[in-house]
Formats: C-alpha cells, sequence, structure tokens
C-alpha cells in the first residue's frame, strides 16, 4: 500500500566531487513528489542511490525499518522487489522486443507461467498506450515510445514504490497531460510512494503532494505543493516560476558581480501566479494525498499569491477554463504512424 522512504543525512560523492551533501527527507507513504533541479545537480544519480544501485558516501534510506544503505546484496536484491523504475534513458534492452523487455522482471522475480506473464505484459502495454507495438525494437521506435515502454516494465511488478526519472522529456504535450493523469490514477489505485523528476513546470505545479529542489550541491527545499508554490525563497521562487532573475546562472551559481547588475538594473522577479488546484483523478476518486485547497497556507499563516485555488487556474497556470483544454480521461493515446524510428539504446545500468 506504498511505503515511506526516510533519507537522512545522504551524501554523495564521485571521487572528491560532491553530488550533493546531507540531503534529509521523507517520502511519505503513498504520496506524489516530485524532484527538480538544473541540470547536472544529481536527480538521476539520487534515483539510483534510493534503489541501492549507487552507494552513498554518508547517510541512511530507511524503508520498512532496514536502512537500505547497509543491506547485503541478497537482502537488496530483494528489497528492490518493492521498486519500479523508468530511468532517464529507457534502459530497454537494445536486442529485446518490447514484449521481451516488459516481462523481463516478472520472468526474472517471479515464478508465473508464460500465459500469466503474458496477461500482465499486455494489460501494462495497454495502459501505457502500446498495444500492437509488442513486436517492435526499442531501435524501431520513437524516444517518447521508448519512455512509455520503459514505464510499462516499472509498472509489471505492481511495484510499492515508482521511481521515475523524467518520464516527460521526449514526449509532446498531449502525451504529458496523459502520462501525469496516469500517474494520479496509478496512484490512486495501487497506492504506489511516487518519486518523479521533472523539468516541466506546469506538471511540477499541479500533479504532486510533494516538491523539492536539489540545488547547488544540496537540497535546497521539500515539502508540501502549497510550500513551495508559495515561497519568496529566491531559488525556489527562480525555478519553480521558470526566471532568468535570481540566484541559477546558465551554468551555475551567478557570481556576485551579476547579482549586483541585476539589483542594479532594478530587475524584480514578477509576484508569483496563484497557485493551481491539484489535478484530481479521472473517475473523480479521491487522491491517496489529497488535501483540501488551500490548508498548508491557512495551516502556516501563509497567503497564497491572488487567484489561488481557482478552479479556472486548475491544470494550466494563467489559462482560463473556458479555454484550457479538456483534461484527459482515457490512458495514453496508443502508437500512431507520425512516431517514427529513432536511435537504439543502450543496455540497462
Ligand atoms: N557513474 C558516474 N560516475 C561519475 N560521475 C557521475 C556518474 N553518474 C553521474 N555522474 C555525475 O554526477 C552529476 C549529476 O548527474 P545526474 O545525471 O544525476 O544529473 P541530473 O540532475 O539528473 O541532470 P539532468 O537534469 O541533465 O538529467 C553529473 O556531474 C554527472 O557527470
Ligand atoms: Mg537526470
Amino acid at each position: 500500500m506504498g511505503v515511506e522512504i526516510k533519507v537522512e543525512g545522504l551524501t554523495k560523492r564521485f571521487g572528491s566531487q560532491v553530488i550533493w551533501n546531507d540531503v534529509t527527507l521523507t517520502l511519505p507513504a503513498g504520496e506524489i513528489s516530485v524532484m527538480l533541479g538544473p541540470s547536472g545537480t544529481g536527480k538521476s544519480v539520487f534515483l539510483k542511490t534510493l534503489v541501492g544501485l549507487l552507494k552513498p558516501d554518508a547517510g541512511s534510506i530507511m524503508i520498512q525499518g532496514r536502512d537500505l544503505t547497509h543491506l547485503r546484496e541478497h537482502d537488496l536484491y530483494e528489497i528492490r522487489k518493492l521498486f519500479g523504475v523508468l530511468f532517464q534513458d529507457g534502459a530497454l534492452f537494445g536486442s529485446m522486443n518490447l514484449y521481451d523487455n516488459v516481462a523481463f522482471p516478472l520472468r526474472e522475480h517471479t515464478r508465473k507461467s508464460e500465459s500469466d506473464i503474458r496477461s500482465v505484459v499486455m494489460e501494462k502495454m495497454d495502459l501505457v498506450g502500446l498495444s500492437g507495438a509488442e513486436s517492435k525494437l526499442p531501435g524501431e521506435i520513437s524516444g517518447g515510445m521508448r519512455k512509455r515502454a520503459g514505464l510499462a516494465r516499472a509498472l509489471v511488478l505492481d511495484p510499492e514504490i515508482l521511481l521515475i526519472d523524467e518520464p516527460d522529456s521526449g514526449l509532446d504535450p498531449v502525451r504529458t497531460s496523459y502520462i501525469n493523469q496516469l500517474f494520479i490514477d496509478l496512484n490512486a489505485q495501487i497506492d504506489a510512494t511516487f518519486l518523479i523528476v521533472t523539468h516541466d513546470i506546469n506538471s511540477t505545479r499541479t500533479v504532486p503532494d510533494n516538491i523539492g529542489l536539489l540545488y547547488h550541491k544540496h537540497l535546497a527545499m521539500f515539502g508540501p505543493r502549497e510550500m513551495l508554490l508559495s515561497s519568496e525563497e529566491p531559488v525556489v521562487r527562480q525555478f519553480l516560476n521558470a526566471q532568468t532573475i535570481g540566484p541559477i546562472g546558465m551554468s551555475e551559481e551567478k557570481d556576485a558581480d551579476e547579482l549586483a547588475a541585476e539589483a542594479k538594473s532594478g530587475q524584480e522577479l514578477p509576484p508569483l501566479p496563484p497557485i493551481p488546484l491539484q489535478l484530481g483523478t479521472s473517475d473523480g476518486t479521491t487522491r491517496r494525498g489529497e488535501r483540501p485547497p488551500g490548508e498548508w497556507c491557512r495551516k502556516n499563516g501563509v497567503t497564497p499569491p491572488p487567484g489561488s485555488f481557482q478552479s479556472h487556474n486548475a491544470g494550466v497556470p494563467g489559462v482560463r477554463a473556458d479555454d484550457a483544454p479538456a483534461a484527459p480521461t482515457a490512458p495514453v493515446a496508443g502508437t500512431s504512424a507520425e512516431e517514427t524510428a529513432a536511435d537504439s539504446v543502450g543496455e540497462p545500468v
């Protein structure tokens, strides 16, 4: 029913390069959390560390009373069955067709018969809109299709924890909406704990229960969605509102001269946009982590930006309901002729 992941004091280095230092956060059981951060801040490394593929240099990762960082290989193998992971590059086996790729965890970790495997594989392929593409090789399909095949593979073991690295990179906006809706519906159905890494600010504003931001080798902030969307903290504010004004520069932190020039020119961040309503499930059932809109702000004495939590700004910030596209209600759209073959993928990590 979804498990809590408690991370404390986690530090990761490669040689002398510190990736992040002293990361402490709790992913609440059954809730959806999003992790943001400029490129290269170690989001993918964080996911790989959570699943035990990379060893941290310090700190703990507690899951069901056990510290993942100190497990022996055999116990780690067992606890990995709790996880479904979609890697950033899809990590499909290039020489196996999609059916075999998706079936792989079932053949590896269960004793299911081939006919049982078939029904699970076909169900998950259908869920992500890949029915009919079972016999294709990863090198014969588009990047977006590979993402969805990776997602189907991440789902076959009915995971308690889903780690999803940039599900929307390479997806068109409509499929991104479908994928977001799929995550929300799945979360309500299977109650898994989700951690999604994304660069999509619109998804970040509407999909998760919690948001985190990795920046400059540390966790700048992690907490409920409303906390980050109403935050005046310069890094959080700049990142969540996709602004060039603020401490984050093109390649790294801005230096003192750049910040001074910015201040001198009188450039200021625009006011915070309204906090949109959270996206609901497509059948109207309650989300696992659902709270009344504005509850966090009320409890914490924070005045949300004007216009927050109104039905007209659900989903797309700044777009009125009359202009907004209808929320998708069906699973991800099926494969289509315009999805062309793309370069091949490497072997899994
Ligand atoms: N196996 C590895 N060995 C050495 N360095 C690594 C390894 N994996 C990642 N790194 C380094 O760790 C840093 C963080 O990489 P990571 O892929 O986690 O970034 P990211 O935040 O996911 O970026 P993006 O948004 O571009 O995907 C980078 O500097 C990368 O070069
Ligand atoms: Mg990454």
